[in-house]
């Protein structure tokens, strides 16, 4: 029998590896042949560990398993969900793929996540892997962007600038040397995409990369992975010496003779250094300081090179529009949001986890369809999307449409996805006080707006919290975040005030100022 217990980091930090263990030791016990495949999550964090069964009729789920449950499941496999009526185990969920959590979801860029054994080619080859990177083997550079382009995939980093457009600029700008750099510096609060992905799925992101290679002219890359990700850090250094040795990497490709290969480095724990810019710098052996723009890192980026600069999921996106055709992505989303985002539900919600949904659907149908409410079971109040820089949203905007531009138009901003949730036990003042804090304690310094208005606007909140003088020191706020959205040099002094505000403009009342007063 194939069972699979998962080796992400939510799943082992829910003590998978021992169950993975008592799973080995009661069926040497029993006799029981069992193979034990250590997959990537399936995203559903409330039943981690998820433990699964393969049957002739699919795989079936059994979660939130723990080490003493083992006999019990072993004793139901193949009774549970019996046609014959037979009690099913407290623990089963039936067939994986219909628990409704799944079934709606749009999984394209996470199709495999969770399916296959990461660190094995053969798996991935069975599930269409590398089958973007064969095509482009035999297109040329020109073919693959412009496939890129139409396909209308935006940076899933955040900042949602159209991928293919920045691989031109790199195509176009001549040199002898161009590199590709993988930011895997998921530093957003509320996020974890990037590393399901690479713990999940590594191959998806290799195989971007060597596309990108391709597209550019580049035949080095390197995957900037924060500190913080050591699981993912170890499974992405197998599965490159596993596409190494299969020939998807290395100085000839499959014998293409076209060359491409991947270094791992391992970030040092700074905020910053997921800004691209910093990062850059940090790759080359510097402290992580920003740096101005332009040159625009596609034109002079790593080592004074032209460098495409994209997130993991932009570029593990990239092998399933060259597989399938510009087409199959585009027809997913709204407007000029192509394709779907990975959301990640988190905070004060009852099934956090990832669901990867085209474009257009509402934050409350992913609230509460998804996520099922509040985990403490008392209302939400407040959600914040796109991490510690995005707005908090009241319940008024919960039927925004998940999409780049709608968003803006309420001053919020999508980001890379994250979603973290509030019940109205939250305090929105304390909240906001909290975002210019992180914004003081991660600035790098570089420049004045953000290196001393965070530190004042602390000071300037804590003030209004503490009462006295509030109107005034309101005014005070906003002029200090208009400064800083106007004057930062890069993203976290200037969209800091974008959860600042929104707590301020939408829940007055904990700040202790009357919706009249708010500028
Ligand atoms: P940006 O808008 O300055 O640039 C976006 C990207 O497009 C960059 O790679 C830039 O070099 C490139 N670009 C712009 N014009 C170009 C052109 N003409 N040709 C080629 N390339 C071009 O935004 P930035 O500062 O890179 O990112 C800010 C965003 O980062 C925020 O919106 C936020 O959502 C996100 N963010 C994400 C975090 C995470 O953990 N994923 C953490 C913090 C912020
Ligand atoms: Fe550094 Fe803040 Fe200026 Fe960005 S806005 S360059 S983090 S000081």
């Amino acid at each position: 029998r194939i069972l699979y217990v998962p080796q992400d980091t939510a799943a082992l930090a829910m003590g998978a590896d021992a169950v993975a263990d008592a799973f080995r030791t009661e069926a040497a016990r029993r006799g029981l042949s069992l193979r034990i495949v250590r997959n990537g999550s399936r995203g559903l964090l409330w039943l981690e560990p998820l433990v699964e069964i393969a049957t002739p009729a699919g795989r079936v789920a059994y979660g939130p398993v723990a080490p003493a449950d083992v006999p019990s499941i072993l004793d139901a496999i193949g009774t549970d969900g019996a046609p014959d009526g037979r009690t099913a185990h407290p623990l089963y969920h039936g067939p994986t793929d219909e628990i409704p959590y799944l079934k709606n979801q749009e999984r394209l860029t996470f199709a495999r996540v969770g399916l296959i054994d990461p660190l094995s080619i053969p798996d991935y080859e069975a599930r269409d892997g590398f089958a973007g990177l064969r095509k482009a083997l035999d297109m040329p550079s020109e073919a693959i962007v412009d496939a890129i382009v139409e396909s209308g995939l935006r940076g899933r980093g955040g900042a949602a600038f159209p991928t293919g457009i920045k691989w031109r600029t790199v195509l176009q700008t001549p040199s002898a040397q161009k590199y590709i750099v993988c930011n895997a510096d998921e530093g957003d609060s509320g996020t974890f995409s990037d590393r399901m992905l690479m713990e999940g799925d590594p191959c998806a992101l290799i195989e971007g990369m060597a596309i990108a290679g391709l597209a550019v002219g580049a035949t080095r890359g390197y995957i900037y992975i924060r500190s913080e990700y050591p699981q993912a850090e170890r499974i992405l250094a197998g599965a490159l010496q596993a596409a190494r040795t299969a020939g998807w990497l290395g100085d000839d490709i499959q014998g293409s003779g076209r060359a491409f290969d991947i270094e791992l480095r391992r970030g040092a724990g700074a905020y910053i250094c997921g800004e691209e810019t910093s990062l850059l710098e940090s790759l080359e052996g510097r402290r992580g300081l920003v740096r101005a723009k332009p040159p625009l890192p596609a034109v002079r980026g790593l080592f004074g090179c032209p460098t495409v600069i994209n997130n993991v999921i932009s570029l593990a996106t990239v092998p399933f529009i060259l597989a399938r055709g510009a087409q199959a992505y585009r027809d997913f989303g709204m407007g000029r949001s192509r394709g779907t985002l990975p959301f990640q539900l988190a905070g004060n919600i009852r099934c956090g986890g990832l669901v990867e949904k085209a474009f257009g659907l509402t934050l409350r149908e992913l609230l509460f369809d998804f996520g099922g409410g509040s985990a403490s079971g008392r209302p939400l109040r407040a959600v914040q999307v796109g991490g510690p820089l995005g707005a908090y949203l009241p319940e008024s905007q919960w039927d925004t449409p998940l999409d780049y531009e709608a968003f803006l138009e309420i001053s919020a901003m999508l980001g890379h996805g994250g979603v973290v949730a509030f019940d109205d036990t939250a305090d929105m003042a304390a909240l906001a006080e909290y975002a210019m804090e992180f914004c003081a304690i991660e600035s790098c310094g570089k420049c004045t707006p953000c290196r001393i208005g965070s530190v004042r606007g602390t000071e300037v909140i804590r003030a209004i919290r503490e009462g006295g003088d509030r109107d005034a020191r309101a005014e005070l706020l906003q002029e200090l975040c208009d400064t800083m959205m106007a004057g930062s040099l890069c993203a976290l002094g200037g969209m800091t005030p974008y959860p600042v505000l929104s707590a301020l403009r939408h829940f007055p009342e904990d700040f202790g100022l009357s919706p009249a007063s708010v500028p």
